[in-house]
């Protein structure tokens, strides 16, 4: 067990909220949510001198800020909190899943890590439908779900290019939080919430509801197979996950459940280094991430677009503000579902859909009424034929900043557990277009490109992204799960900080809205709204749903604002349960 207490007490509480955007924000009227929103806009960050992490479990956070503590750099944290997260998280953090890092070195290197899975190789375009032509649900459920997972390939590659500190120095320590760690509340709910889903499988039963009970808080969780895994991957990097005896496990686990991971599958797998995303809005530099994730694109379409409009005039979640927002996402998710897949297999016209003058032309059909998504097609010439992710931001005392966010894909993933080898698989072939025309868990309806094709990755929308100022210093690191509302989730809080120049723990409680072009409506968290805003809109042709799951919330944002005098400030999403950690 670590030493929470004494990291806790590293960090202050701020003084009141202070803007992000220093003199601009002294004349702004003070944010005011609307009184039906849960979240206040007065939480203090969490404030540090020198460096922060901010992940969605205490203890992952808490073993960043040592592992920086102790010399690590950025990116060794990051890779620590990253096997913490599977340990500790496991609906999300995962080593059975994928992700993408965004690297933002203070020497100026920049980088992006695509860890995502690929479809293993005997993977056929039409595995998910039946005879009939009809979805069989087996691109979320079991063994054929499950993509050629990433993430430990991904962390190894990190490390190779960036680390400082001993592998094993970074692996060891979720291998002993493995060997038990004591139960608090986030964990407990979430083992709670899909209780029945985990029982589905035995050997996913057997690990997380030992037993045959969820655990209770303050009680020790231990994963003695998966210590095991990690201590193979601590001793062997990579090959401790992709050869040898975890190898051998997976394959006798796709074996047992008709599955298609092979040993080929394992051997061939590589992450791939990728230019990031790279994009302006409104002077500040933007960082994101390219394909196989469709988010660093479509943020730069909608940040393109909705920069030719002053919104800083519009009032804060006021009806000219969201009808906005929702055009531009209406535009830019129609582009996202026809033209983005992974750009290993297909030519994405990512300099197209990214330019400035792209963005101008495609927002000239924009007027004070909702677009029909049926009239809003992809928009290049000529068209083409036919909750539970996890982010971490971390910035080290140099000046590193770090955005990865990961994930199994659904909660849990696939829900198999690797017998023997105690860690989930995930469900990420729900990622690509199983059926052309029909959506997929989260409502997007993708195109021919994100098509299954054997090794290659499914098309993400993950949004890990770090934004500089004007003059090139450090000025936010930020990312979300939600799949398809990641990309607005991220989106919306760089609107808060760069034109509302709210603080990052505003800009993070901040209620959020979601368009996706399809289905054709806005989607918005419970009580986000006002009620004359939410009747301005229907009265300007938006259909108004207000999300229902997830108690009504959309999003879990962990996001750092390095401060125009270098210290830093954070905040977890009060949506989740993780924490900020600095010192
Ligand atoms: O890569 C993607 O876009 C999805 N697999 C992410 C899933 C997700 O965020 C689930 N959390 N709510």
């Amino acid at each position: 067990m670590l030493g929470l207490a004494l990291l806790l007490a590293a960090c202050t509480p701020a003084e009141p909220p202070q803007a992000g955007l220093d003199e601009t924000a002294q004349s702004r009227p003070p944010i005011v949510f609307p009184d039906t929103w849960r979240f206040s806009a007065d939480d203090a960050p969490v404030t540090a001198e020198r460096a922060m992490v901010v992940s969605t479990d205490i203890y992952a956070s808490e073993l960043g800020a040592r592992i920086m503590q102790e010399g690590g750099n950025a990116v060794d944290a990051a890779i620590a909190v990253s096997f913490a997260l599977a340990v500790v998280k496991p609906n999300a953090g995962n080593i059975g899943g994928g992700g993408f890092m965004v690297v933002r070195m203070a020497d100026g290197t920049t980088a992006a890590l695509d860890y995502r899975e690929k479809a293993p190789l005997e993977a056929t375009r039409d595995m998910f439908l039946d005879d009939r032509g009809e979805l069989t649900g087996k691109s979320m459920l079991g063994h054929l779900a499950v993509g050629v997972p990433g993430s430990v390939m991904g962390l190894w590659e990190a490390h190779r290019r960036f680390g400082t500190l001993p592998w094993a120095d970074l692996v060891e320590p979720a291998a002993e939080l493995a060997d038990g760690f004591e139960v608090h509340e986030g964990f407990r709910r979430d083992i709670a919430n899909k209780e029945s889903d985990l029982r589905l499988y035995e050997t996913t039963a057997a690990t997380f509801l030992p037993g045959g009970r969820i655990v209770d808080i303050g009680e020790t969780f231990a994963q003695p197979e998966l210590a095991a895994t990690l201590r193979r991957i601590r001793d062997r990097g990579a090959d401790g996950f992709y050869r040898g005896e975890t190898a051998d496990l997976i394959v006798a686990e796709m074996e047992r459940g008709q599955g298609l991971i092979s040993h080929r599958d394992l051997e061939a797998y590589t992450a791939a280094w990728r230019d990031p995303i790279e994009f302006t809005y409104r002077g500040f530099t933007v960082l994101s991430m390219p394909p196989s994730s469709s988010g660093g694109t479509t943020m730069a379409e909608m940040a393109n677009m909705v920069e030719t409009y002053d919104l800083a005039e519009m009032p804060w979640h006021s009806t000219q503000m969201i009808h906005l927002l929702a055009e531009s996402w209406r535009r830019s998710y129609a582009d996202r579902n026809a033209y983005l897949a992974d750009s290993d297999f297909i030519d994405v016209p990512l300099e197209r859909l990214t330019a400035k003058a792209y963005a101008v032309a495609r927002a000239a059909d924009i007027t004070d009424r909702a677009t029909p998504s049926a009239d809003v097609g992809p928009g290049l010439e000529p068209p083409r034929e036919g909750d539970h992710t996890t982010h971490l931001s971390i910035v080290d005392a140099s000046g590193n900043a770090v955005a990865v966010t990961t994930t199994l894909n659904l909660s849990f993933g696939s829900k198999v557990t690797v017998a023997g080898a105690g860690f989930l698989l995930n469900n990420e072939m729900d990622d690509f277009t199983a059926k052309p025309g029909t959506p997929n868990f989260f409502g997007l309806v993708q195109g021919e490109d994100n098509g299954v094709e054997p090794g290659k990755r499914m098309l993400s929308a993950m949004t890990p992204t770090i934004v500089s100022r004007p003059d090139g210093t450090l000025f936010f690191v930020t990312g979300s799960p939600g799949g398809g509302r990641i990309i607005t989730t991220v989106f919306q809080t760089i609107v808060n900080v760069v034109d509302y120049g709210m603080n990052v723990a505003q800009a993070v409680n901040a209620p959020r809205v979601h368009h996706q072009h399809l289905p054709d409506q806005i989607m918005y968290e419970r009580g986000a709204l006002t009620p004359t805003v939410l009747a301005e809109l229907e009265a300007r042709g938006h259909v108004m749903v207000e999300r229902v799951e997830d108690g009504g919330l959309s999003g879990n944002v962990q996001a750092i604002m390095v401060m125009p005098d270098g210290t830093l400030q954070a905040a977890s999403d009060p949506r989740g349960r993780g924490a900020a950690i600095g010192w």
